[in-house]
């Protein structure tokens, strides 16, 4: 329910209970809303409001049942498992007997609710296979006794026409481990009788569509319902709805189950076949006016037969009634409205007997032979208020049984209501509501109540009829404020009743009934010899039904309506016995469309079915009760007090709560175990302010949890971070180790392979030896000499590699050369050339020669201009070659005197500016001297045959190694040219010598000695000087 609070804006109220105002209106709203959203159920407290929806709804299949599974009763949405689990589990742990009343119209949903409550046992009770075998005929006799006891009417296809009350025994662990079925007024004047667009019961088409030919044949049947009168009264002997063919073998398999083998199975359906021949007998006026049978004795025949009496007999049951007087028997003809009246009788004897057989017989085959305890569950499907156009007999029995079972709801639902206040100690308050013992006696009442009279009425000889029934009635009941009748009534009643009608006001409204057929219906007289003839019969259903009604007895049997009122005695004393748990069922509509909401319809019913004199009652005193700690666990948010624990009594929790949340005292009271809240409103407020503070408690809670996982998740991803960190520092670590290992490995392979590296190339030092090879390569790539003259960079090599490095030196020494070759100009090498012969010339013979290595040689000294051009025109004819200045020292007196010596190709001229002064064929210039000092002197010895002609030439000349490389070349004179130690002599003039002199002194000079000869001094060469020292 308290869930139900939260939503009772969407979906209505619940529980009507808890409805602001009780009034009819607001009742019926209720009903509506929740009906447009599919919730058919709606409680009054624990009473159960079903409105059928005539369609399936998805709210009775196995989910649900687990969802209602031991919960309790207001948690969960009102439902029909709710109720029969709180029944249940009720009975369980108190260990007492229970009842579920299902009452409604025709069509309101008794019988799918009965139905549904058993189903639910059969899911959520323990079983076992014996369990099995009672859960199975406990089921399966239902659709035996709707085959035999249910028939479609105009509100119902499937309309009980009997009350039905079964009892379910469990014992102490909560199996079901049997049953008992009572069965109340079965409607037998169907089987001879049915309004227009109603059938008879199932089982007579059943049989007649669903059996084997040969069981046809047995029972002298057609497959041709139009054939038997009493299946065609109605016209509707087939229904789209009903398929009989189906339901006979459903009804076959059931038999079997409750235990009705075959041979009791061909007993039961003569009997039935016995009816339809039965409806088929007609009767013809003889001459007298008195009942013949017509010709077509086959069907006599055919119901001797199959009741096993015999045919003479019968016949002359139904034609004669058998009077006795004294000892005399005297049998006394019948009109043919008598032999009709006879024949209907015994059909619905016979097949009113049969049905209480099998009542009995599955009683017998669900009878629980263990002597122990049981509680019991009771389930009564019973006919609810009727009120038709016209209401007869069989609608005062059914009224009246209603106002029984409202007597018995008033009793039971105060009684409880008082204990509930008296065991919490809350001081009782009178209910106002509307007592209807006054009904239940006026009909009920012995020798002045409706029944006694009508009983007085049948046993009265003389002619009474009907309307002296009525008579009577009037003379009694003249004063009573619950009975009117056409005499009895005020002006304005009697418009609205017939002279043959009665009215009684019942607690859920007024019923006119019409007392034709009261009699008749309630003797429901079958003549004494046909009752005689039935105990003799071979049919042993017939035989055992009969002989049980004790024939030997000559005592008039009990009235129908006194049978019925001890029997809802008895049934009232058995559920007075029990708690008590209540279904009503109600109607939508009368078209059985789904979804419809026939208002007056419903309305009409809560009316009748006294729905709201119940909520009533239950509202007498204080609309909502709960326990202490239910109540302040739902409600402590409301109250920091109780918030988020109260650690004392609940009891006084409900207290401060209710303090704090400003409940007047008038509003509740405190119960011993429990809290009284008088109006709804009060707790509406409450839920109200509930349901505000859930929102804010949903965030605060939302928040702690998001907190606690976050911190989860923090806690987790560190733990995984210093997994993995973990891991990865064992990983880091092996691989460091790994990498150590290696390294030593490689250490000690080193150090083996240095101590081993001048040995032959072994596994040990190998790879030392590769590792020394490629150092040596590397560094020597990095150190390699640049040029061809640096001849020290050379690295030196370790010795494994000495061999390779000589190689390597010459290779690079070689592509040295030949990079230097190839860089060289065509001018450069020729230059080089002559560098090359001046070497072979003076290299180590002279000693000024290293310091001129360094000198480049040119071309020429003097450029053409600076030569006299008479001179160029003297020796035009030769080709001038190299031009030099020079310092040519006189023959005689070895005077200086500056002159330009030209080379041309085959002399050399001695030029004093325009004058050749001396002209050196080379092929007369026999020899070149020079010294092997510092000096620059060079003699040119040349052949001097004619002593006119000029004796050898002294010069001095700067560039003297150039000069006379060029010279040597020009003039293909290497060989001749010399160099001298000491002097050298000269040829002055033919014959005539001299000679020059070389010296070293601290200066260079050039004289004439006293001896005559030309005394050079030359000094010392640095170099030479340096060589010395460094000798010395
Ligand atoms: N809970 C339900 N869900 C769907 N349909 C239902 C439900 N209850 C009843 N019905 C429909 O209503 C029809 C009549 O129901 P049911 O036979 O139980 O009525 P009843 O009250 O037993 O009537 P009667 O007094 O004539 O026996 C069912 O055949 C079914 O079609
Ligand atoms: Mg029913």
């Amino acid at each position: 329910m308290e869930g139900a609070l939260t939503a009772r804006d969407r979906v209505g109220i619940q529980d009507f209970v808890l409805l602001d105002e009780t009034t009819e209106e607001a009742f019926i709203n209720n009903l509506k809303k929740r009906f447009s959203n599919d919730l058919i159920y709606t409680y009054i407290g624990t009473l159960l409001v079903s409105l059928n929806p005539y369609k399936e709804l998805d709210i009775y299949n196995s989910k649900q049942m687990d969802i209602y599974m031991g919960v309790n009763f207001f948690e969960l949405p009102p439902h029909i498992y709710a109720l029969a689990d709180n029944a249940y589990h009720t009975m369980l742990t108190e260990y007492n007997n229970h009842f579920i009343l299902i009452s409604g119209e025709s069509g309101a949903g008794k019988t799918e609710a009965s139905k549904k409550i058993l189903q639910y046992y059969a899911v959520s009770c323990p079983s076992t296979t014996l369990l099995n075998t009672v859960r199975d005929k406990m089921l399966m006799s239902n659709p035996v006794l709707e085959a035999f006891g249910n028939a479609k009417t105009l509100k119902n296809d499937n309309s009980s026409r009997f009350g039905k009350y079964m009892d379910i025994q469990f014992d102490s662990q909560g199996d079901a481990v049997g049953g008992h079925i009572l069965n109340y007024l079965l409607e037998k004047s169907r089987v001879v009788h049915q309004n227009h667009g109603e059938r008879n019961f199932h089982i007579f088409y059943q049989l007649v569509e669903g059996a084997g030919d040969e069981l046809l044949q047995q029972l002298g049947l057609e497959r041709d319902c139009q054939l038997y009168k009493y299946l065609t009264q109605g016209e509707c002997a087939i229904v789209p709805s009903i398929n009989d063919k189906n339901d006979w073998k459903t009804v076959k398999n059931a038999l079997q189950v409750v235990n009705i083998d075959e041979s009791y199975n061909n007993h039961l359906f003569s009997i039935v076949a016995s009816v339809l021949h039965l409806g088929n007998l007609t009767f013809s006026p003889d001459s007298k006016g008195l009942a013949t049978l017509r010709s077509n004795s086959d069907e006599l025949q055919w119901v001797s037969n199959l009741l096993g009496v015999d045919a003479e007999k019968l016949h002359e049951g139904f034609t004669f009634r058998k009077i006795e007087a004294k000892n005399d028997q005297i049998l006394s003809p019948f009109t043919i409205d008598h032999a009709i009246y006879a024949r209907d009788a015994l059909a619905k004897a016979i097949y009113g007997q049969t049905f209480t057989w099998l009542v009995n017989r599955i009683n017998e085959s669900m009878e629980n032979t263990d002597p122990s305890r049981k509680t019991v569950i009771g389930l009564l499907d019973i006919y609810g208020f009727e009120v038709f156009y016209v209401n007869s007999f069989e609608q005062f029995c059914i009224n009246y049984c209603n106002e029984k079972l409202q007597q018995l709801f008033i009793q039971l639902t105060l009684k409880a209501e008082q204990e509930e206040y008296e065991a919490e100690g809350i001081e009782w308050e009178p209910v106002q509501f509307f007592n209807n013992k006054i009904i239940c006696d006026l009909v009920e009442e012995k020798h002045r109540g409706i029944i006694a009279i009508l009983d007085e009425e049948c046993l009265r000889p003389g002619d009474a009829t009907d309307l002296t029934f009525l008579e009577r009635l009037e003379d009694k009941m003249a004063n009573h404020p619950h009975f009117v009748t056409h005499k009895l009534a005020d002006k304005m009643t009697r418009k609205t009743l017939e002279r043959g009608d009665f009215r009684l006001l019942h607690y859920a409204g007024e019923v006119t009934y019409c007392v034709v057929g009261f009699l008749d219906k309630n003797n429901d007289l079958l003549y004494r010899n046909i009752k005689d003839l039935m105990c003799q019969s071979k049919n042993v259903i017939i035989q055992k039904c009969f002989s049980t009604l004790d024939p030997g007895n000559r005592k008039r049997p009990e009235t129908v309506a006194t049978q019925f009122k001890s029997s809802l005695l008895k049934l009232t004393e058995i559920l007075m016995a029990k708690e008590a748990w209540y279904i009503r069922c109600l109607k939508s509509n009368e078209s059985k469309q789904k979804g419809q909401f026939d208002e007056a319809l419903v309305r009409h019913q809560v009316k009748y079915l006294g729905l709201m004199e119940h909520l009533r009652v239950r509202r007498a005193g204080f609309a909502y009760r709960r326990k202490y700690d239910i109540f302040l666990q739902r409600y402590k948010p409301l109250c920091p007090a109780t918030w988020p624990h109260w650690r004392g009594d609940p009891a006084d929790g409900v207290e401060v709560l209710v303090q704090h949340l400003g409940y007047l005292p008038n509003e509740y009271k405190m119960g011993r175990t429990k809290i009284f809240i008088r109006h709804p409103r009060t707790l509406y407020a409450t839920e109200d302010a509930f349901e505000r503070c859930k929102h804010e408690l949903a965030t605060r809670l939302q928040a702690k949890y998001k907190g606690y996982k976050a911190k989860g998740e923090f806690r987790k991803q560190k733990e995984a971070a210093t997994k993995i960190e973990t891991c990865w520092r064992g990983v880091q670590a092996r691989k460091e180790r790994e990498k150590r290992a290696w390294a030593v490995k490689v250490i000690k392979q080193f150090i083996k392979g240095y101590m081993t590296r001048g040995q032959a190339k072994t596994t040990d030092n190998s790879e030392y030896l590769a590792f020394v090879r490629q150092n040596f390569l590397n560094r020597l790539k990095e150190n390699l000499p640049k040029t061809v003259l640096d001849k020290t960079t050379w690295y030196s090599p370790p010795p494994v590699c000495s061999e390779t490095s000589e190689i390597l030196r010459k290779l690079h020494y070689r592509l040295l050369v030949r990079k230097y070759v190839r860089g060289i100009t065509p001018q450069r090498k020729a230059q080089l050339q002559l560098k090359l012969v001046a070497s072979t010339l003076f290299k180590g013979k002279k000693e000024s020669y290293p310091q001129s290595i360094a000198q480049p040689f040119v071309d020429t000294r003097i450029n053409e201009q600076d030569i006299n051009p008479r001179v160029i025109q003297m020796i035009r004819n030769e080709h001038i070659k190299y031009t030099v200045p020079v310092i040519k020292y006189d023959r005689n007196g070895f005077k200086p005197r500056p002159r330009q010596l030209i080379l041309t190709q085959t002399a050399a001229y001695v030029v004093d500016d325009a004058k050749i002064k001396q002209r050196v064929l080379y092929t007369s210039l026999k020899g070149i001297s020079v010294s092997s000092l510092t000096d620059a002197i060079v003699v040119f010895h040349i052949t001097c045959e004619d002593p006119k002609q000029k004796g050898d030439l002294v010069m001095q000349c700067d560039y003297l190694f150039e000069f006379l490389t060029k010279l040597s070349v020009i003039a293909n004179k290497r060989d001749a040219i010399h160099v001298v130690q000491g002097s050298i002599k000269i040829e002055v003039q033919a014959g005539k010598e001299n000679g020059v002199d070389f010296s070293i002194g601290p200066e260079p000079m050039v004289y004439k000695g006293k001896n005559g000869h030309l005394m050079v001094v030359s000094i010392v060469c640095l170099t030479e000087l340096c060589l010395k020292s460094h000798r010395d």
